[in-house]
């Protein structure tokens, strides 16, 4: 467990506010109900970290689940969207023994940095999707598209703010993964401000290695782009 998802995940909405997910949510979602999702329809998010996205996608579906590795994160979601049901597990793993008409998969499918790791995850999403629903997973790159690059941000909240920076790098393109430095200050009132250090391994697949797993583990995939020039894989399990 990182820091940032662990011991800092009460920091994550000075991070990355809930605001900022309004336009790619609004995305997903029309892209969903497009493919056949009902309103109505059942969804169980693998990795939903803080909840942003279902705070703005939860009013089109009938139900979400939203599951977590980070207990810290799915306390942070709980007070944003505490009609959802929350649940602890990793994405390679859970089982939680019931199915949903979509599964969605954002950004934390980037912590899956090794084929294997992939298709565990892709198995969870394919065990928890109903015969005739779809899953759909958002990886931040492809191994095709991805580019170094650094990005800042950051809020300022009741007492604190906190500031970032980004760093994504590749130093080896022949494996999967690449590297995001995260610095992030802290500030409180009435503390010393402080800097937080911290290096994530992200995974970096080909588009064939996607393609590949999914149609392997009985998924039709198909690529559609965001309007942040990201790849999506909208995968489909025949009814
Ligand atoms: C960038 S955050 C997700 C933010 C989220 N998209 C949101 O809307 O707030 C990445 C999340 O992935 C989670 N994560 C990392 N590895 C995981 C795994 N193996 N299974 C489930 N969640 C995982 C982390 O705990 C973290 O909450």
């Amino acid at each position: 467990m990182t820091t940032l998802y662990g011991d800092l995940a009460t920091w994550w909405p000075l991070l990355s506010a809930v605001e900022d997910y309004e336009e790619e949510a609004a995305f997903f979602t029309d892209l969903l109900l497009r493919s056949g999702a009902r309103k109505g329809a059942s969804l169980l998010e693998l990795g939903a970290g803080g909840g942003n996205n279902a705070f703005h996608m939860k009013s089109s579906f009938g139900s979400m689940t939203l599951t977590d590795l980070s207990a810290g994160m799915l306390g942070v979601s709980q007070a944003l969207n505490p009609d959802c049901e929350h649940l602890q597990g990793d994405m390679r793993t859970l089982r939680l023994g019931r199915q949903f008409d979509v599964v969605f998969v954002h950004d934390a499918v980037e912590y899956m940095t090794t084929v294997v790791d992939l298709r565990q995850a892709i198995t969870t999403a394919w065990t928890h999707c109903v015969p005739g629903g779809c899953a759909l997973f958002v990886p931040d790159h492809v191994r095709e598209t991805f580019e170094p690059y650094t990005s800042h941000g950051g809020h300022d909240g009741a007492g604190r703010g906190l500031r970032y920076l980004e760093w994504v790098y590749d130093p080896d393109p022949d494996d999967t993964a690449c590297t995001v430095e995260y610095v992030c200050v802290l500030r409180e009132d009435g503390k010393p401000t402080r800097v937080e250090l911290e290096q994530h391994r992200c995974g970096v697949f080909p588009r064939d290695t996607w393609l590949g797993l999914l149609r392997e583990i009985g998924f039709e995939p198909d690529i559609v782009t965001d309007n942040f020039e990201r790849e999506l894989f909208l995968a489909r399990r025949p009814g």
